[in-house]
């Protein structure tokens, strides 16, 4: 291959001399504005170098001139948020429930708070904004197993229910069927009369004969009426709210399984600022006392 460097007829630019089949490469030189544009971009490259922190080393890094660091940025920044915040938060430590609920600007600072640490901690079970599912009470209604009010909510936050916390509230609903309490004919007996408490369609013989069982192996936690007892927690029998669902098949299994759901305690887990944020959080999800 010739490798012969001529002037292109057309273009007046050189060729690169490389030649096949009689087709020859021009060679064209960078447009001058784009060779100064990638002149710069390593002006300003080495300027950055110098500047701010860039090359690793084995035990620490070039900090460059100005001594930037992203980390000391968002300590700062924690720090002033945290200076900011502390007359808030010594409030809300030493302040009783009731005060701060009765101060605004203070109620407002403790719920925000409360949204957030809910948030962070409870939303997994209860849900966003407290609504709850299925084992998992909605903290937004006033159906209330332990109470709804700014005390009780402090209580069940900071020990739990049947937690590992030494003062949890707890009780324990036998398990009728599965400790043989309760043979199956009463176990379905006693469930028709569960149902005919908040007016399902039942089968009133079998109701008749559930009265008995209840007053003998229920109405202890749940009360005469099945109105429910806080002492126990136990819930309500007679309204539409179900924690375990109100179907028959999911009262029947209530019954004979007892269900004990947990609520792990947070009283050691969560500064007392927090665990009162939370309260009074939940406490104005629309059930508080
Ligand atoms: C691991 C799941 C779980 C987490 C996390 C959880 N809870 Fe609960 N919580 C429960 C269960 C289950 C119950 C009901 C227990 C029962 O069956 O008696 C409950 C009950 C409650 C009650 C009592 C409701 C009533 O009707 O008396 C309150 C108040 C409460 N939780 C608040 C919270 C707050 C605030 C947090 C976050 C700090 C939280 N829970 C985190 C599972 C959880
Ligand atoms: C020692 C107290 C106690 C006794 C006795 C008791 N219960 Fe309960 N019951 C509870 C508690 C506490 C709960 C709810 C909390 C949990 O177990 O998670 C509950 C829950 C239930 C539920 C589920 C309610 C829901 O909202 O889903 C049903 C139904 C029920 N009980 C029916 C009965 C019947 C019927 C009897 C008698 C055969 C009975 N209970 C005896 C304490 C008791």
């Amino acid at each position: 291959m010739p490798t012969k460097i001529e002037k292109d007829a057309v273009t007046g630019q050189n060729t690169t001399g490389h030649e096949w089949d009689g087709i020859k490469e021009l060679n064209t030189p960078l447009p001058t504005w784009w060779v100064y544009l990638l002149y710069a971009t390593i002006a300003w490259s080495i300027g950055l170098f110098v500047i701010y922190p860039s090359f690793p080393g084995i035990t620490g890094y070039l900090p460059g001139v100005v001594g930037y660091s992203a980390r000391q940025e968002l300590a700062d920044k924690m720090k002033v948020e945290k200076e900011v915040r502390a007359p808030f938060l010594d409030r809300v430590r030493n302040g009783s429930l009731e005060d701060i609920r009765r101060t605004p600007d203070l109620l407002g600072y403790a719920v925000a708070g409360g949204r957030v640490a809910f948030a962070e901690n409870c939303a997994g079970c209860h849900q966003s904004g407290g609504a709850g599912a299925k084992g998992y009470p909605s903290l937004a209604d006033d159906e209330w197993l332990w109470g709804g009010k700014l005390a009780d909510i402090q209580k069940t936050i900071q020990v739990g229910i049947r937690s590992m916390h030494p003062d949890t509230r707890t009780s324990l609903m036998p398990r009728f069927g599965t400790d043989g309490i309760l043979d199956r004919r009463q176990l379905d007996d006693v469930t028709e009369f569960v149902l005919s408490l908040s007016t399902k369609p039942v089968d009133p013989a079998a109701v008749e004969r559930g009265r008995r069982l209840y007053a003998e192996n229920c109405a202890s936690c749940h009360g005469e009426q099945g109105a429910g007892m806080r002492e126990f927690g136990a819930p309500s029998l007679t309204d539409k709210v179900w924690l375990f669902g109100g179907d028959k098949p999911s009262i029947l299994r209530s019954i004979a399984e007892g269900r004990a759901g947990v609520m792990p305690a947070w009283g050691e887990r969560l500064d007392p600022a927090i665990v009162k944020m939370l309260t009074l959080y939940v406490h104005t999800l629309g059930g508080g006392e």
